[in-house]
């Protein structure tokens, strides 16, 4: 399989210096960002902040948990345990990645079946409209998918770099999962194994945001919420962009130095039948400066059927999703690109509509 159309690097248009974007990329009015978010004085929100320091008391870590997932999906995460000079190396060996010149970048081209490499659309529809942003995806795990001779040899210290920080970014994951297991009132280990575990699959996905000589006329990710189970993001250590979808507004994340974005994804949407839900994201452009974020995305085993737990199933509560694999699940997003969260819906079980807010949200994506 290979892409419908010829693929353009959002990078050469931008730094052709046009001052006009190409059709493709013009989002149509209702799902362009409002004005307000370019003013200078436009204030971003404080989402919660999960602290992980070894000297906070545990159950005050798991009920701000529940309380950050319950009310918000997305949270800061500080004191992770990742250090600042691996953030910092992360970060600078993939901007020499996007600096380098085209034909080199270009070794790592990707395509539709994998993703994995160098790409600039998600989704195969052919004329789809498209977002302002090249990304490099990679496997991490398991180890048996994982390929280093398709991460980038240059600059020489990427390869080693992106191993150190992804099994650092794995760690976290796995404590996040136990004190999330906790907020949820199961046993620690019960959601860890519901996403199978040590077999947990994982991802990473570098999106780079170049210029944009007008940027409230498009988006750098539309809307989305992530397919998987829980992603980690190290986002612009200066840049904004990120932003959220809560009561129907679209709300612009601040950024802390050094500290982490967490969300919720769709798999734990389903596996606690709604408790926790996954919250819709997209990311806005700007004229001035390029941006640059690094998503570690968190998967369950891919061969696992996923389904509402127990525990989150009764007579009153019925399930809601019937069950799915996850290599299945997101063949989906692979196909269609970022479309809110109208998967998850069309994946509901037959029984109670669910009357949340996804239902509302659904209405301006689909
Ligand atoms: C993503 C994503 C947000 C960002 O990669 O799924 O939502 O700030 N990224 O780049
Ligand atoms: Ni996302």
């Amino acid at each position: 399989m290979e892409w419908p159309e010829p693929i353009v690097r959002v990078q050469s248009i931008s730094e052709s210096g046009t001052t006009v974007i190409p059709k493709q990329y013009i989002k149509p009015p209702s799902r362009r960002p409002s004005l307000q978010s370019f003013e200078s004085d436009h204030v971003s929100i404080k989402i919660p902040t999960i602290d992980l320091s070894e000297d906070m008391d545990y159950s005050s870590i798991v009920t701000s948990m529940s309380e950050a997932c319950r009310e918000w999906g997305f949270f800061h995460l500080a004191n992770h345990g990742v250090s600042p000079v691996l953030l910092k190396k992360i970060r600078s060996v993939w901007k020499e990645f996007f600096y380098l010149p085209m034909d080199e970048k270009n070794k790592y081209a990707n395509n539709p079946v994998t993703y994995e490499g160098y790409g600039s659309r998600l989704g195969v529809m052919k004329g789809a409209n498209l977002d302002w942003g090249d990304y490099f995806h990679l496997n991490f795990l398991p180890v048996s998918l994982q390929d280093q001779s398709k991460w980038p040899s240059l600059p020489s210290s990427c390869r080693d770099t992106i191993e150190e920080y992804g099994r650092e970014v794995a760690k976290v994951y796995s404590k996040l999962m136990r004190v999330i297991s906790k907020s949820l009132e199961l046993e620690e280990d019960d959601l860890w194994r519901a996403l199978g575990g040590s077999e947990f699959t994982a991802t990473m996905r570098v999106n780079f945001y170049p210029k944009c000589p007008q940027p409230d006329l498009t988006l750098g990710f539309s809307t989305h919420s992530d397919p998987g189970s829980l992603t980690i993001l190290l986002p612009d250590d200066h840049v904004k962009g990120l932003q959220i979808r809560k009561d129907g507004s679209w709300l612009t994340v601040d950024s802390i130095p050094d500290v982490f974005v967490v969300n919720i994804a769709d798999q734990i949407q389903v596996l606690t039948n709604n408790t926790y839900k996954s919250v819709e994201h997209r990311v806005l452009v700007n004229a001035e400066e390029e941006r640059m974020s690094l998503a570690f995305f968190c998967n369950p085993k891919c061969d696992l059927m996923i389904e509402p737990m127990k525990r989150f199933v009764s007579e009153d509560q019925l399930a809601m999703y019937s069950p799915m694999t996850y290599q299945e699940y997101r063949m989906f997003v692979r196909e269609k690109g970022p479309q809110g969260k109208s998967q998850l819906e069309s994946l509901k079980s037959f029984g109670p509509r669910s009357t949340t807010s996804v239902d509302v949200d659904l209405a301006e994506n689909a």
